[in-house]
């Protein structure tokens, strides 16, 4: 569906101007002659920095989902606010919880240096980074082939970022919504929901499901309950699942045994033999299914929209417009 919006988008310019620079697909070889070093020169950042500290990996992937979910894949969510506008870094779903900024800043810096001028978008710098930290936490998985050639969103908006983002508290029927709004489907939703096989959740997100949910475990609510008081400690974090830095199929086992930690986790799977269940109940067993179509449904969310051509630019510092 995003696909063949951006093809309609494309069609209808190069028709309009004949042929048109503004309007080019995005391509697996982008970097390749420009910058041979680039993507190399990303993964070794990435890695370095999840050494360092592990729950990198799994903000950095975030980060892409959250740039591409608010006017497409445009590198938008990394502005710092301006006079001009007010960016998505205050918007509600993102404020003390998005991280990884000063690793795209060391990312950016190292390939505007190893290809000797800014030539890396920060867009796509979020899309190989997100790829490269599935690919180091996750073993032996499929290496999805991430598209490129996205350009930088010369604004920002934070009102867009309340308004296009999921909240957890949302019910199957309203992420569905959601998602489909992106032109994602019911496979995408429950595939790409697997990016919570990585990660933390902060209590704040999780606390009405723990006191309200009733499809949830009693001993897993009530050990989490230690954690996350009915009031106060809002920052104190819990792993999304049990193995927070392996990219496996625990998040969706987990789901089986009423132990989402998300209200919007367990929506997912909720016993009642619908089709949702049924994707989760197969990714649950069948890892190689879950990464393959996980690389399937990535690539698909990072096609939304994204700026090609002469359209934006490509950012020196992510963090501010040319
Ligand atoms: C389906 C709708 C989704 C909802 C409602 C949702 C919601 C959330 C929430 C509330 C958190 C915790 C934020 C905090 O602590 O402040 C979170 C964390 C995270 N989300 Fe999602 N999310 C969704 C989809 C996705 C998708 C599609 C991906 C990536 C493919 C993703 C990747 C992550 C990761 C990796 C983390 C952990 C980040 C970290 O530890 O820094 N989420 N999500
Ligand atoms: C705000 O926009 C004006 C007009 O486009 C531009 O001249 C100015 O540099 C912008 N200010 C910032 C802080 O980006
Ligand atoms: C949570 O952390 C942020 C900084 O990340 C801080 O500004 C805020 O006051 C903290 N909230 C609570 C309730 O401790
Ligand atoms: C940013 O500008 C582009 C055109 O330059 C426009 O299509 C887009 O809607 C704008 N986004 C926001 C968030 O204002
Ligand atoms: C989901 O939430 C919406 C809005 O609150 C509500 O109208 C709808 O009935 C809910 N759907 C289900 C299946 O619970
Ligand atoms: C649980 O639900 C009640 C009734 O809707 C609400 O007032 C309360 O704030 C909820 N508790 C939490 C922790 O969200």
């Amino acid at each position: 569906m995003a696909a063949f919006q951006s093809f309609v988008v494309c069609f209808i310019v190069a028709f309009a101007v004949i042929v048109s620079p503004t309007c080019a697909a995005l391509t697996r070889n982008f970097y390749d002659k420009v910058c041979p070093h680039a993507l190399p020169t990303i993964k070794a950042v990435v890695k370095n920095a999840i050494i360092r500290e592990p729950r990198i990996g799994a903000s950095l992937l975030r980060l892409h989902f959250h740039d591409c979910f608010v006017n497409g894949c445009d590198g938008s969510v990394l502005l710092d606010d301006t006079a001009n506008f007010t960016g998505e870094k205050t918007a509600l779903p993102n404020l003390n919880s998005l991280r990884g900024f000063d690793v795209v800043d060391e990312i950016k810096t190292a390939v505007n240096k190893v290809c000797r001028r800014s030539v890396v978008s920060c867009a796509d710098i979020l899309a190989v980074a997100a790829r490269d930290s599935v690919d180091i936490l996750g073993g032996p998985s499929y290496r999805y082939k991430v598209l490129l050639g996205r350009r930088d969103a010369r604004n920002a908006s934070k009102n867009d970022a309340n308004n296009d983002l999921p909240p957890p508290f949302l019910n199957l029927t309203q992420l569905l919504s959601n998602f489909q709004s992106h032109g994602l489907n019911l496979k995408d939703l429950v595939v790409l929901s697997g990016g919570h096989t990585i990660g933390l959740s902060r209590c704040i997100a999780f606390r009405a499901r723990i006191y309200n949910d009733t499809n949830i475990n009693p001993g897993f609510a009530a050990s989490l309950k230690q954690e996350c008081p009915l009031t106060g400690g809002d920052n104190n974090t819990q792993p999304l699942d049990a193995t927070t830095t392996r990219f496996d199929t625990v998040y969706f086992k987990s789901l089986l045994k009423s132990k989402g930690l998300l209200h919007s986790d367990q929506q997912l799977f909720k016993g009642d033999g619908s089709t949702s269940d049924k994707l989760v109940r197969h990714y649950s067993n069948h890892y190689l299914d879950f990464a393959k179509d996980f690389g399937v449904s990535m690539i698909k969310m990072g096609n939304m929209k994204p700026l090609t051509g002469t359209r934006g630019e490509v950012r020196l510092n992510c963090r501010r417009i040319n």
